[in-house]
């Protein structure tokens, strides 16, 4: 093993309670850390590609470190000198086989990106994960990773972690149609490809965010996107082509963003400025929809930096109105579901949101959960196997007063934390520590700007 940087040992999580208090006041300038789905994929190509690939804005979160410390065990070298960080990769089809399991914490998009990369090596590699990563389905990239030759060795019930899989001597390119919206899976069998001789297809009937497509070509991966006449993407790649170390440069976070655009809309008075977030059409159907709602948000200074699309935006408290957001939108705001449904809380009507089935199946079930936890504080909602309804209180009503379940889950933990600032009473969570594999300088960030989020840790 080589010697790793002391920011690479993750801490353990120690349940921390929080509670958040109703504000008067929330104003200035937000700055957003980077993107969680591009530190990843940074990560992942940086230890895989030959040479160095500096990275600027990466992500310092538990989850990305997780992805760090997976790409150190299979041979990449890691520096951080506090600004930059600099992966040295091993080049493509030369990974190490890993000395133990992979353990990736909270993180899906770490533990199953990582599981397509490692899939068509001829080595055996174990993932393990936090509570909440041991109860997600894998079967979604394991069925096929199984068709391109990998043998799954072990796996938990239901096609759970622990996972151990061993790739092929030679893996096959397969064409494979995604079933189920999810980047993660796209991305799973993209990298696989890459050790695998041929052209490899994904198919992808519900477009999902494209940072491995964009990423991969960065690297210079021989890949072709085609959009078809059913608006189906199909994605074709080479395998076992040469990827080379770039610089990258992660912009801030959209999902991260919602939680301070969301506070900005329903804090009385409130205006909040954030640079540089990430515009990339694919991720940001919540400020469509939050502008549908009737929120003031300002976009200006769009601009393309490292390859994404940027922005920097101006929000207002705004007295927002209810409406359908329609299913079609769900892949472009997956992660922002919770948030909106705490914005909701705050719109007058009913805010309906279709086709969400897969929150069922995140860091938490997040249908469930935000309807516990808006219940909780006395909000009405209903919710069915892949919709939720929530009708809004628009002067903030009689929110509040609950104490909500995260179950491991920072989105969860976040959202309620801005639930309380607009709230006529506060509002608590059981445990704010998960916050950290996302976003982990939310709290002082949030007070920072006006927020009264206490921990209430005996
Ligand atoms: C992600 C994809 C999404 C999203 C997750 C990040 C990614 O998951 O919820 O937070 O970086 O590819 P699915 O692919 O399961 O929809």
């Amino acid at each position: 093993m080589q010697p790793q940087p002391s920011f690479l040992l993750s801490r353990e999580m120690i349940a921390t309670p929080f509670k958040s208090h109703p504000v008067a006041r929330f104003t200035g300038a937000a700055k957003i850390p980077g993107d969680k789905s591009m530190s990843h994929r940074a990560a992942l190509l940086g230890g895989l590609a030959a040479g160095r690939t500096q990275i600027t804005g990466l992500l310092r979160s538990q989850d990305v470190l997780h992805s760090l410390e997976a790409a150190a065990a299979l041979g990449a070298h890691i520096e951080d000198d506090g600004d930059m960080v600099t992966v040295t990769g091993t080049g493509n089809g030369a990974l190490l086989e890993p000395r133990a399991e992979l353990q990736f914490g909270n993180s899906g998009t770490g533990c199953r990106l990582f599981m397509g990369l490692l899939g068509t090596y001829d080595f055996a590699a174990t993932f393990i994960g936090d509570a909440s990563l041991s109860s997600r389905p894998m079967g979604r990239v394991l069925e096929p990773l199984a068709q391109m030759g990998t043998q799954v060795v072990s796996q938990g019930e239901g096609g759970t972690l622990p996972v151990t899989i061993h790739g092929p001597r030679r893996a096959a390119p397969i064409e494979y149609r995604v079933p189920v919206p999810s980047a993660q899976v796209k991305s799973a069998v993209l990298l696989a490809a890459l050790n695998t001789a041929g052209v490899t297809t994904v198919i992808e009937p519900v477009p999902t965010r494209d940072h491995s497509e964009n990423m991969l070509a960065g690297f210079g991966t021989e890949l072709e996107i085609e959009r078809d006449k059913a608006g189906q993407t199909i994605i074709r790649l080479q395998g076992e082509g040469r990827l080379d170390g770039q610089p990258v440069t992660i912009p801030a976070d959209p999902s991260s963003a919602a939680f301070a655009i969301a506070a900005a809309l329903i804090v009385p008075d409130a205006r909040v400025t954030i640079d540089n977030v990430m515009m990339n059409p694919s991720r940001i159907g919540l400020i469509t929809t939050l502008m549908e709602m009737g929120a003031d948000i300002e976009v200006s200074n769009e601009r393309i930096s490292g390859g994404e699309k940027i922005a920097d935006l101006t929000v207002k408290h705004s007295m927002l109105k209810a409406i359908d957001v329609p299913g079609e939108r769900a892949a472009s705001m997956i992660d922002e579901y919770p948030i909106l449904s705490v914005a909701a809380a705050f719109a007058e009507g009913e805010t309906r949101m279709a086709d969400v089935g897969e929150l069922r199946v995140k860091e938490s079930d997040r249908l469930d959960a935000v309807v516990k936890g808006l219940r909780a504080n006395g909000v009405e909602c209903c919710e069915g196997k892949d919709w939720l309804a929530v009708r809004g209180q628009p002067d903030g009503g009689n929110i509040g007063g609950g104490t909500v379940t995260t179950s491991l889950d920072h989105r969860i933990a976040m959202s309620f934390l801005i639930m309380g600032m607009a709230a006529k009473r506060p509002v608590a969570i059981d445990d704010g520590a998960p916050i950290a594999t996302s976003f982990p300088d939310f709290v002082d960030l949030m007070n920072g700007l006006g927020a009264d989020f206490r921990s209430t840790a005996v």
